[in-house]
């Protein structure tokens, strides 16, 4: 069956995982085709426009995508992209999957932990003013539906993927109305669609805790868009680093996948990223179209890769000394 994918190449060194991403899909499988698309701020300097109304169009019409990581300026300059194409296609959950991989040697050797991130809410509503010179207020939205919607999401992939608990991390303790409709959401929908898997709470400052001194013990974790941001990169700090973890932002009727790292400005253009982030999230995206077939071909292939424990064949993040290419090219190999 072919497939019309939207490919986002990005910043920094999104154009070089998603061209190794793209090579592995292509292999494993055949028939995809892909339209190119420019966002982020290699966008701005080609086009005039970090998101240009083409990119919008062409997503709005497949309602899938493959995205590279794109720069947001910090503390000054034009709004995140990623936040603009979450809120535009109502991707309201982010899911990002962090396990211990073969051949990956880190402290833990059996974390299996999903993260489940509301992705349009809390902090990043971007509502931020000035209430007088030196004070600033940034406002924190949290709503019934939204925070339902994320919770019935996190307790329906639980049961469906027969994942045995759902752990959610707030702070209701402090922000009792925000994190307090949080929490209230997450119990409701919990006795109403999955009282068969276990529910636990955390305060988040201890869950941290929990976390790096046994990850073993979380299987599902359901988190508010803040949290779920940074406890997704504490998470792959467990497994072997930004390398390594994929995901996906998924609305009712769109679908845009992307792995959890950025741009890395710090290695960008210079042929050491390590693709596979971006190859398992193309891995996620397969299996949300039913190429399951091909999809679990890549990972056989990354895995058998990694099981051989070969710096040539690996790149330097996790151990190795290969070039993002040549840690493509293995893969391709093995597939
Ligand atoms: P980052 O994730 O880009 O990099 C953090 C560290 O991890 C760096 O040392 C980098 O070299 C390393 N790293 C990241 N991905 C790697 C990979 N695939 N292979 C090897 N090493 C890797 O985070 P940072 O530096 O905080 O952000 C840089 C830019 O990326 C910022 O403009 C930020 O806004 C943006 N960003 C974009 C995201 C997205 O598009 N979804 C997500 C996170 C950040």
């Amino acid at each position: 069956m072919s497939h019309t994918i939207c490919l986002i190449p990005g910043d920094g060194i999104g154009p070089e995982v998603t061209r190794a991403a793209r090579r592995v899909m292509d292999a494993a499988c055949p028939g995809i085709d892909w339209i190119e698309l420019p966002a982020g701020a290699a966008a701005a300097a080609e086009f005039g426009d970090v998101l240009p109304e083409r990119t919008i169009e062409a997503i709005e019409e497949h309602r899938l995508a493959l995205k590279g990581p794109l720069t947001t300026p910090v503390g000054h300059g034009f709004a995140s992209v990623n936040v603009r194409l979450r809120k535009h296609f109502n991707l309201y959950a982010a899911v990002r999957p962090v396990r211990s991989m073969p051949g990956i040697r880190t402290r833990y050797e059996d974390v299996d932990l999903v993260v489940i991130r509301e992705n349009t809410e809390g902090l990043y509503s971007g509502l931020e003013h000035e209430v007088v010179p030196g004070v600033v207020e940034s406002l924190k939205i949290a709503t019934r539906a939204g925070c339902e919607r994320i919770a019935r999401f996190a307790f329906r992939y639980a049961r469906e993927r027969g994942r045995r608990k759902v752990t959610v991390f707030h702070k209701a303790n402090i922000m009792k109305l925000s994190d307090g409709l949080f929490l209230d959401c997450a119990r409701s929908m919990h006795a109403a669609l999955a009282s068969e898997v276990e529910f636990e709470e955390r305060i988040i400052d201890n869950g941290c805790m929990q976390l790096v001194r046994d990850p073993a013990q979380f299987d599902v974790l359901l988190l508010e868009n803040l949290y779920g941001d940074v406890v997704s990169d504490l998470c792959a700090g467990l497994v072997g680093g930004l390398g390594v973890v994929p995901g996906s932002n998924i609305g009712d009727d769109c679908a845009v996948f992307e792995a959890v790292h950025g741009s890395a400005p710090d290695i960008a253009g210079k042929n050491l990223a390590n693709p596979l982030a971006l190859i398992m999230s193309g891995v996620m995206l397969l299996n949300h179209i039913g190429e399951s077939r091909s999809a679990e071909r890549i990972k056989a292939a990354y895995d058998a890769v990694l099981a051989r424990e070969n710096p040539a064949e690996r790149t330097r993040d996790i151990g190795g000394r290969a070039t993002t290419e040549a840690f493509t090219d293995a893969i391709l190999r093995r597939l």
